[in-house]
């Protein structure tokens, strides 16, 4: 297959396993848009801020997973936790994505959507007997192990239940990755997966229990990577590490390599392709002959979304401009989580520019979009889009100074869809009203 081969998808999108996807939202003249779709109309239609995804782009990116590891079988299990939206992870299953959860309530988001539970991968440090119970009973492909302990609970509640489960082991491959610290997973200082040495005897130890299959080795070694190195080399360390079992008699039938590929945020972040990712390993892996598993979220998500924001008020104090917009850090938590660059583009481009401190309306001087920097020149009542916000934006959204969870809205072949309602006020607190004392006048 020529790797630099566009493909014409049915539902309509174009990708090349060469180059990364192209965001959706561009200039047409002074005008930013979204795959030719006007912003400001769908502003004043759901309101801001908001949360405006392409479709076409998710779907172009999914179609360069799936080309760029034809070559074995595969399952592209996207990470629910980027973006959890049930019209998105509707539209994933139905282009035959499993998905990547680390929650019972991720569960219940992949069943609502209509996803096939025999093609959920169940991750994370800390399940619950109760939530195993739940995936056992929707009958999952695979539980992720990443302890002792959790080995022993899920084969207590498999044998409860009298049903068989399939188990892969998170080993921590102790290969460093140059990304944000709190998003690095891959080192023993790390509190995810069991080194090599722990994941060999529980293998060896749990093999040939009657309500557990060990089916995968897994692992994850971190977030937002630039750079194909650091998988090539936890592959290949794993690869080393199949074959010590296989040794020993343990046959795996799934190699579950996570996610963790990075996307530019800004320009100077030079991303490999999808098919450079893949060849590395492929090369790593040789003639393993396992089913690969594979976990993209923000790959996947992240350059097909954008937060539309309204600016609110214009202010100089002293030296400093501040852009004071409708959306705080609740709504997009990444600027201050992770120090992480966006690309904040005013949807209509004016004159001139100037250096200023996007924030947000939210009680915390933390509460900053972007500080010091250059955009064309803002007006009250002008709208921005806050860019690659499609993963991690929304799903990590909360309601801190009772501020209502913003709209979701899908384009999709040039129509826009709400795919999420904004929250209401009333619903913040309904959960805590039905406990209020039935005699409310005050003291
Ligand atoms: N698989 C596992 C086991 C994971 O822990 C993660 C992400 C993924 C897959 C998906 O990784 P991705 O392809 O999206 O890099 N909130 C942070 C990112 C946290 C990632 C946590 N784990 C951020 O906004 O940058």
């Amino acid at each position: 297959m020529s790797s630099s081969k566009k493909t014409n998808r049915r539902d309509g999108s174009r990708s090349s396993a060469l180059s990364p996807i192209r965001r959706p939202f561009q200039y047409e003249g002074a005008e930013l848009k979204c795959a030719g779709v006007a912003l400001e109309p769908l502003a004043r239609r759901y309101g801001t801020p908001l949360y405006v995804y392409h479709w076409e782009t998710i779907a172009a990116s999914f179609a360069q997973y799936r080309q760029a590891f034809a070559a074995r079988p595969h399952l592209i299990c996207a990470s629910v936790k980027a973006n959890g939206n049930l019209s998105l992870l509707h539209g994933l299953a139905h282009l035959g994505s499993g998905f990547d959860i680390v929650s019972g309530g991720e569960l219940q988001r992949v069943l609502a959507a209509g996803g096939d539970a025999g093609k959920v991968v169940f991750s994370g440090v800390g399940k619950t007997a109760e939530e195993m119970d739940a995936a056992l009973d929707a009958g999952i492909l695979l539980f992720n192990v990443e302890s002792a302990p959790e080995l022993k609970l899920l084969a207590e509640r498999a044998r409860r239940k009298r049903v068989r489960a399939r188990f892969g082991i998170r080993v921590n491959p102790d290969v460093e990755a140059s990304t944000h610290p709190y998003i690095a997973t891959g080192l023993h200082r790390h509190k995810f997966g069991v080194t090599a040495a722990a994941a060999e005897k529980l293998y060896r130890e749990y093999s040939r229990h009657p309500w557990l299959e060990a089916a995968a080795l897994s692992f994850h070694i971190g977030s937002q990577i630039l750079d194909t190195a650091p998988f090539g080399e936890a592959v290949a360390k794993m690869v080393q590490f199949i074959r010590t079992l296989r040794a020993h008699g343990v046959g795996l039938r799934y190699f579950d390599l996570g996610g963790g590929l990075g996307i530019a945020y800004h320009q100077g972040q030079k991303p490999p392709a999808v098919n450079a990712y893949a060849a590395t390993i492929h090369k790593a892996l040789g003639d393993l002959g396992c089913t690969l598993l594979l976990e993209p979220g923000r790959r996947l998500m992240a350059s097909a979304g954008a937060l539309l924001t309204r600016v609110l008020y214009v202010k100089d104090n002293e030296q400093r401009h501040f852009v004071i917009a409708d959306a705080g850090f609740n709504d997009l938590i990444r600027p201050v989580l992770y120090s992480a660059h966006h690309e904040i583009a005013p949807v209509q481009r004016r004159k001139g520019s100037l250096t200023v401190d996007v924030v947000g309306p939210i009680c915390e001087s933390s509460d900053a979009f972007a500080r010091e920097r250059k955009l064309s020149r803002v007006q009250s009542g002008d709208l921005l889009a806050i860019l690659d916000a499609g993963a991690y934006g929304f799903s990590i959204a909360s309601n801190y100074n009772s501020r209502p969870r913003v709209a979701e809205v899908l384009l999709k072949g040039g129509k826009p869809r709400l795919i999420r309602r904004r929250e209401r006020l009333d619903e913040l607190f309904e959960a805590e009203r039905e406990c209020l004392p039935k005699d409310r006048s005050p003291r």
